[in-house]
C-alpha cells in the first residue's frame, strides 16, 4: 500500500537556532514534510525584516529542499510600515501572536484581554492578505471570579477570537494547535455561516490527536502548551482532522527541547518534538479511524489553499509517499551532546515515508 500525498505542509513548526536548529531543521524532510511554517519565538524573538531573512537563509542552507514560510513575533516593535515592507519583500507569510507568559519564550507577548494596541498591525495584515497566527490561550490567573488555568485557558480565549474576526472580517486568522471540543465547535460555527473564502482556520498537531491529560501529568516529555485535555476533546480533534473540512489542517507545533531541560522536577519546558516522524504519526491516527483517504487534504491540500501557496513559491515539488512499512521511533534524536526525546520514543509505527522526485 502506498499513498501519494503530494507536496505536504506543516503549518506550525519550531526549528530554534544554533545547535538545535542544525539538528532539527533537516528532520522536517525526514518527517515527510515539504513546506514548513516557522515560528518566531527565538530568544530574542524575531521582530525585524533583516532577522527574519537571515533566519530563513540559515534554515535553507541546512534544508535545501524544504520550503520555509516565515513569521514575525507580534510585539510593540512591529509597525504597520514594517508589515507593508515585509509584504512587499515577500519576507513573511504571517505574524504570530503569543499572549504573554502562556508558553516557552512568550514573555515578550501581548495581553489578550486587550488587543486594541495592535489593531493597526492587524489592519496592515488584513490589507496585505497576510495571516495572524494565534496562540489561543488566556494567561493563568487565580483571581477570584476569573480563574484561568491550563484546562480552561483555551475555551476562555475563544470570545477574543470571535471579536477579532468580527472587527477584521477579511483578516486571515489561524487558531493554532486546537486542543478542545469548544475550539473545534467555534471554528466549525464560524465556517458554516461563511459563504466566501475561509478567513478563520485552525491547525491541529499530531500529539494532540493521541494525548489526554493523563499522558502528560507525570510525564514531562508529553507536556506542552496548550496541554492535552480530556478524552472528549481528543475525540473532537480526531473528528475535525479526519472530517475533510478545509478549515482544519496540519500544524505539528513540534517543539524540541534538550532532554536535560525535560528531565527536571520544576519548570519543565513545554513542547513535544514530533518533526522527524510527523507524517507517520498522523497517518497512524487516520488509519485507526479508517480515514486514510482524508489524509492528503489534512497534510497537504487545505493548508496550501488557506495560505494560497503557489507552485513558484516551492523550492521543491517532490511528493511525499506514505507507505505501510513498520518503523520504530528512536529513543533520542541527537548530535554530539545535544539530545532530544521524540514523541512515542521506542514505540512502533505502522507507516514510513518515501520521497518521489518531481522536476
Ligand atoms: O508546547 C509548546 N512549546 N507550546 C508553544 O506554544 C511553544 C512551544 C515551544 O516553543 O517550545
Ligand atoms: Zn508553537
Amino acid at each position: 500500500m502506498s499513498i501519494d500525498l503530494g507536496v505536504t505542509g506543516d503549518f506550525h513548526v519550531h526549528l530554534r537556532d544554533g545547535k538545535m536548529m542544525e539538528l532539527i531543521a533537516p528532520t522536517v524532510r525526514e518527517g515527510g514534510v515539504s513546506i514548513a511554517y516557522i515560528m518566531p519565538n527565538l530568544v530574542p524573538p524575531i521582530t525585524t525584516i533583516d532577522r527574519v531573512v537571515q533566519y530563513k537563509n540559515e534554515l535553507q542552507a541546512l534544508a535545501p529542499k524544504t520550503t520555509f514560510l516565515m513569521t514575525l513575533y507580534l510585539s510593540k516593535e512591529l509597525t504597520p510600515e514594517l508589515i507593508h515592507e515585509a509584504a512587499k519583500l515577500k519576507a513573511i507569510a504571517g505574524v504570530k501572536c503569543y499572549p504573554a507568559g502562556v508558553t516557552t519564550n512568550s514573555s515578550a507577548g501581548v495581553d489578550p484581554n486587550d488587543f486594541s494596541d495592535f489593531y493597526p498591525i492587524f489592519k496592515a495584515l488584513e490589507e496585505e492578505n497576510l495571516v495572524l497566527n494565534l496562540h489561543g490561550e488566556k494567561p493563568s490567573t487565580d483571581k477570584d471570579g476569573e480563574e484561568i488555568h491550563v484546562l480552561n485557558a483555551e475555551p476562555e480565549f475563544l470570545p477574543a477570537l470571535k471579536k477579532l474576526h468580527s472587527d477584521f472580517p477579511n483578516l486571515k486568522i489561524v487558531l493554532e494547535h486546537c486542543t478542545t471540543k469548544a475550539a473545534i465547535d467555534t471554528i466549525n460555527e464560524i465556517n458554516q455561516d461563511n459563504k466566501g473564502p475561509i478567513k478563520v482556520a485552525a491547525s491541529i498537531t499530531a500529539h494532540h490527536l493521541s494525548l489526554i491529560v493523563d499522558n502528560w501529568a507525570g510525564n514531562p516529555i508529553n507536556f506542552c502548551k496548550p496541554v492535552a485535555k480530556l478524552p472528549q476533546d481528543r475525540k473532537a480533534l480526531v473528528a475535525a482532522a479526519t472530517s475533510g473540512n478545509p478549515w482544519f489542517f496540519f500544524g505539528s507545533d513540534s517543539a524540541p527541547h534538550p532532554l536535560h531541560a525535560k528531565q527536571v522536577h520544576v519548570g519543565v519546558c513545554a513542547g513535544v518534538y514530533t518533526q522527524a516522524l510527523a507524517i507517520p504519526y498522523i497517518a497512524q491516527v487516520f488509519d485507526k479511524q479508517g480515514k486514510l483517504d482524508k489524509l492528503k487534504g489534512f497534510v497537504s491540500d487545505f493548508g496550501k489553499q488557506f495560505y494560497e501557496i503557489k507552485e513558484e513559491d516551492l523550492v521543491s515539488k517532490d511528493h511525499t509517499i506514505l507507505v505501510r512499512k513498520e518503523q520504530q521511533v528512536p529513543d533520542v534524536v541527537s548530535q554530539g551532546d545535544l539530545k532530544v526525546a521524540p514523541f512515542k520514543a521506542g514505540e512502533k509505527l505502522d507507516f514510513s515515508i518515501e520521497w518521489k522526485s518531481i522536476n
